[in-house]
């Protein structure tokens, strides 16, 4: 008798954006006459930039020729566009990151689940708490937790971000192995300092942990002070694998392009203490379970280091981080507090009742989409996250719907 992985059944019956797209599906089919607005997933809505555009038409170009065709490229990314991001995403910010140590992938979001396998399963593993739920959802599928409590699962050390930390997790008393953070934060927007984010790889270095870094938003920094890597703090590379996206930086949500970076220098250890390469454990995942990113989409995503694409993706992020920004004014005018759109294009509102009810409220009074606090975790109770990837005119129909509906 075939028999299912069983720790599928201690998840949520859907993945949270796939219950907010059910819901307001069942209510744009039940009110066909009111047109929603949709600022809950962090879904880009501007056209891709010139430059990628123009790069996808000269591949498909390339594709159409038998001499310049090609079949299946290097499982772990084309070296012109692993060289580019070494260069100009690291070696540019003074990040020691050399080409082979950069995967490309068809999304962060998959290898952010994905990295976990390579890890032991009795590992402690260490979550914020509000998070992005691929992270907790994938240790749940992996058997590394119990049954969820409360809306917690046991065995996992939650790190909570609060108000009263500035919604960046303290680094616990207790020790872990494997430590999840994201900067440019989802679902909160905000961003850990040089200071925050040296006592992460300081406590990485004395656990022999290993934090798993997801800067997907660092193209929405405009601080100065601000990291964009983790690799920027000394002594990341031997602790610290690092996730990117094109879909954020270039409006590559639909097109997918993403990269992992795993230092050569990281390791693991197995059973009998004996020290394990994660490059190259990651890299026999890789060649096994992907064919690699497609040509054209490859040679887009390598448009973004152009001279034009670089003006083209600034463009793309300031306008929505203007949208942002309007939000967070909008806000401020209902009276609510709300923290991130000024590094990140997540705006966190605290809105001082269950965050459920808010988003009901919103969607039936106001026909507009947003992200229940309560679905990232329990700490994200009593919030909502507004995203600001749409177009002006929406976020400014939808700014003043919300205006009317609580007034
Ligand atoms: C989000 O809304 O949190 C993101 O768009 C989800 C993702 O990047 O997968």
């Amino acid at each position: 008798m075939i028999r299912i992985n069983e720790n599928y059944t201690k998840l949520k019956s859907s993945y949270l954006f796939a219950d907010i797209a059910r819901r307001v599906g069942a209510y744009a089919a039940a009110h066909p006459g009111k047109p929603v607005i949709r600022l809950g997933i962090g879904d880009v809505t501007e056209p891709l930039p010139a430059a990628c555009v123009e790069a996808l038409h000269s591949a498909a170009d390339e594709m159409s020729r038998r001499a310049t065709f090609r079949g299946y490229g290097p499982e772990q990314g084309y070296p012109f566009l692993r060289e580019l991001v070494a260069k100009a995403d690291y070696a540019d910010r003074g990040c020691a990151i050399e080409p082979d140590e950069v995967f490309v992938s068809d999304g962060a979001k998959c290898d952010c689940g994905n990295i976990q396998e390579i890890f032991a399963g009795d590992i402690r593993v260490a979550i914020p708490d509000p998070v992005y739920p691929v992270y907790v959802d994938t240790n749940v599928m992996a058997g590394r937790t119990g049954e969820a409590v409360d809306g917690r699962y046991e065995g996992i050390l939650y790190l909570e971000a609060t108000a009263a930390n500035g919604y960046v997790p303290a680094v616990p008393d207790a020790p872990a192995d494997l430590v999840y953070l994201c900067f440019p934060n989802n679902p909160t927007g905000a961003v850990a300092t040089r200071a925050q984010l040296e006592q992460w790889v300081a406590y990485a270095r004395r656990n022999r942990a290993v934090l798993l870094f997801d800067s997907a938003y660092e193209a929405y920094i405009r601080d100065p002070a601000v990291p964009h890597s983790i690799y920027e703090i000394e002594g990341a590379r031997d602790v610290a694998i690092e996730f990117r996206s094109f879909s954020k930086t270039a409006g590559f949500t639909g097109t997918r392009c993403a990269y992992t970076v795993v230092p050569k220098a990281l390791m693991a250890w197995d059973r009998a203490g004996r020290p394990h390469a994660l490059h190259s454990l990651w890299n026999r995942r890789h060649t096994t379970k992907f064919n690699g990113v497609s040509y054209p989409v490859q040679r887009a995503a390598a448009a973004v280091y152009g001279e034009a694409g670089r003006g083209q993706v600034r463009a793309l992020a300031d306008f929505y981080l203007g949208n942002a920004r309007l939000i967070r004014d909008a806000m401020a005018k209902l009276g609510l507090r709300c923290a991130g759109g000024e590094n990140a294009p997540y705006i966190w509102v605290d809105v001082g009742r269950p965050s459920w009810d808010f988003f009901d409220l919103l969607l039936e009074k106001a026909q507009v989409v947003c992200t229940p606090g309560a679905g990232f975790g329990r700490c994200g109770e009593g919030h909502i996250r507004i995203s600001a990837f749409n177009s002006r005119e929406n976020v400014e129909e939808a700014l003043a719907r919300i205006a009317s509906a609580l007034r």
